[in-house]
């Protein structure tokens, strides 16, 4: 392995789990892009969570999408784990007022040791992060289990390999939704938004 390869296994082993100054870095890095905030924001739109929805978010990052997530569920819960004690950090002290009110909860966590929140979830989202998980069907019949019936989960996808296109996307959209077929979720159904490569998301319902 050349230097060149050293230096992006490294960059990309931060954005799987941002630890010490780097992981700084990568978590402001992340916040202030405007294709990421875009992406975010794009996600939770098409997540469609109503005032008193209590959502879930898994691998929150800096906190971009728990931000709009609770300027929406006003009335209701936003909960969030990430298993980064960097990316915690960041994204409490970004939602720092909805923490504080009770509104917001997010905890030092990985999506394979879920912790107790006050279940069930109507809304779950995951950006960005699905393709690092461990055996993502069963993470993903997990999450089925705490959902409420009529309940909505948004997979987000932007492919970040080196030279990812349309059709790298197109993939994953499809890679997605067959796994949450696999997980026993219903009506499921696909956006993409024009990003290079694009993104897709990637809705399921529980029926
Ligand atoms: C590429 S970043 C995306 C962050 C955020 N969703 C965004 O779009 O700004 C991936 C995030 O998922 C978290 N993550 C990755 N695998 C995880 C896992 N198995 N359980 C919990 N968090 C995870 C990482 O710590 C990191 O903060």
């Amino acid at each position: 392995m050349d230097k060149k390869q050293k230096l992006v296994m490294v960059i990309r082993s931060q954005f799987m789990q941002p630890r010490g100054v780097a992981g700084w870095l990568v978590g402001w890095v992340m916040a202030l892009r405007s294709s990421n905030r875009e992406r975010n924001l794009w996600a939770v739109e098409l997540l469609g969570v109503e005032p008193t929805d209590r959502v879930l978010e898994i691998g929150f990052g800096p906190g971009i999408a728990i931000q709009e997530l609770s300027r929406r569920a006003t009335q209701g819960l936003v909960c969030g784990i990430d298993h980064s004690e960097v990316m915690v950090w960041q994204a409490s002290k970004r939602n720092r007022d909805a923490v504080y009110a009770g509104r917001v909860d997010l905890r030092c966590s990985s999506v394979e040791h879920l912790p107790a929140f006050e279940e069930p979830f109507d809304k779950v989202l995951a950006v960005n992060n699905m393709g690092m998980w461990r055996e993502p069907v069963e993470r993903l019949k997990e999450l089925h289990r705490l959902m409420r019936p009529g309940g909505r989960i948004a997979i987000v996808s932007q492919p970040r390999c080196p030279g990812a296109t349309a059709e790298t996307t197109a993939a994953a959209g499809h890679e997605i939704a067959s796994r949450l077929t696999e997980a026993g979720f219903t009506r499921i159904r696909s956006g993409t938004l024009a990003l290079k490569p694009p993104v897709v998301c990637v809705i399921g319902e529980v029926s």
